[in-house]
């Protein structure tokens, strides 16, 4: 027992040296080892957010058991932000009245809390960002309790990287990293753990740069929204960005969409399986208060959540694609592997069915496992008939093998 505890403290620690190594400006504390898990206002209340609706999202992410399914972070988004005082102070508009009680409230459930700025004058809704206030902002942040910035780069492009170098494009991204890598020296100077996530919508190619700036997350694309052509879209950019993350450093795809819009059941489930395989953080992004009993057992079920949050951080990959049907793996730790049938097609109601060619994925003979969306055992083997519905998923975990 003792000698497994120590083991995997080495384990952790090592972790962490590696993430650290990477990424010599990181806060020091080794914050998302996993993929930080959590909810985000944006997704459904988007400018409407207030105090009250995030300690409500606080609430009930204790109550449905979706804290002790691992989402810890509750993740204010924009429009929280007021005016600047003579001194330079921001202070929170009239819909967050005390900043600092709300990171208690928060806290005092055990929870996390996160909060948003970018680098320019002004954030996406137009309100005030951190230009010029870097230092002074990032303190304020750790002296409220604050666990988690989402950084986004909006009015820093007319603000600096336009007027600073019109027409220079290399030069307008070398502004735009210096930005980011100013707010990871300031949150580092805190001494607080703070998550740093990257908002510049993939520009520049932010997995190649990010890490080493102690970035724990970088979104790898544009904007995401409830509908399923844009939720695929993201997905098949994600290919050839898995050896870029590790423990403490990940591909953003954009925060869960799950339980909005008009998503079909299939859709959630492809939506939560997919990010999962991903390796991508997991911020739900829903109305928690109505959430229906169908889309908690979605976000909720622990052995899609342990695909995701496994240890060895391997993001998954596209194995093979045979017309609008998708195989994806993902290794994990202690020799497992997860498996993703995915039938991306629109117009035909299944998959005919499609035959799958284990070769393609390394294996060889029955492969025997558990179906995590029905919750049965299931064997693949090879050239089985797999009948999957329109923008459904087979997701299996293959616990050795062959
Ligand atoms: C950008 C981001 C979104 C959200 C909004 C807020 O569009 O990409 O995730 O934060 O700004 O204004």
């Amino acid at each position: 027992m003792r000698i497994l505890a120590s083991l995997s403290f080495a384990v952790l620690a090592l972790a962490s040296l590696t993430a650290s190594s990477q990424a010599q400006s990181a806060p020091p504390q080794g914050a998302a080892l996993t993929p930080p898990m959590g909810w985000n206002s944006w997704n459904f209340f988007a400018e409407r957010v207030t105090d009250k609706d995030i300690r409500a999202a606080a609430d009930n992410l204790v109550a449905t058991g979706m804290k002790d399914a691992g989402y810890v972070y509750v993740n204010i988004d924009d429009t929280w932000e007021g005016k600047r005082d003579e001194t330079g102070l921001l202070h929170t508009n009239d819909k967050f009245p005390d900043m600092k009680a709300l990171a208690d409230y928060v806290h005092s459930k055990g929870l996390k809390i996160g909060i948003y700025s970018g680098p320019g004058n002004k954030t996406c809704g137009g309100y005030a960002a951190s230009l010029g206030h870097e230092e002074q902002d990032a303190k304020m942040y750790a002296d409220w309790g604050i666990d988690y910035l989402k950084y986004d780069l909006c009015s820093f492009i007319p603000d600096v990287m336009e007027k600073q170098a019109p027409g220079d494009k290399p030069a307008q991204m070398k502004l735009m990293i210096a930005a980011y890598d100013k707010m990871a020296k300031a949150l580092h100077a805190t001494g607080r753990p703070i998550v740093f996530s990257l908002c510049q919508y993939g520009w520049d190619s932010p997995w190649e740069w990010a890490p080493a700036l102690g970035g724990n997350l970088w979104r790898t694309t544009g904007d995401i929204n409830p509908h399923w052509d844009r939720i695929y879209g993201i997905l098949e950019q994600q290919d050839g960005l898995a050896k870029y993350v590790g423990p403490g450093h990940w591909n953003d795809p954009d925060m869960l969409e799950v339980g909005n819009g008009k998503l079909s059941l299939a859709e959630n489930r492809t939506h939560f399986s997919m990010w999962a395989l991903l390796a991508s953080p997991l911020l739900a992004g829903n109305d928690l208060p109505n959430m229906k009993p169908e889309i908690k057992a979605v976000l909720t079920n622990s052995e899609v959540i342990a695909i995701d949050q496994d240890t060895l951080g391997k993001q998954g990959t596209r194995a093979y694609s045979d017309g609008e049907v998708e195989v994806w793996t993902r290794y994990l730790a202690g020799g497992a592997m997860a498996v993703a049938v995915l039938d991306a097609g629109d117009s035909r109601y299944t998959t005919h069915p499609f035959h799958l060619d284990l070769g393609k994925l390394g294996l060889h003979g029955p492969q025997a496992g558990k179906n995590l969306w029905s919750g049965e055992s299931i064997t693949l083997t090879d050239h089985m008939p797999i009948e999957i519905e329109s923008h459904d998923i087979l997701l299996v975990r293959i616990a050795a093998p062959k």
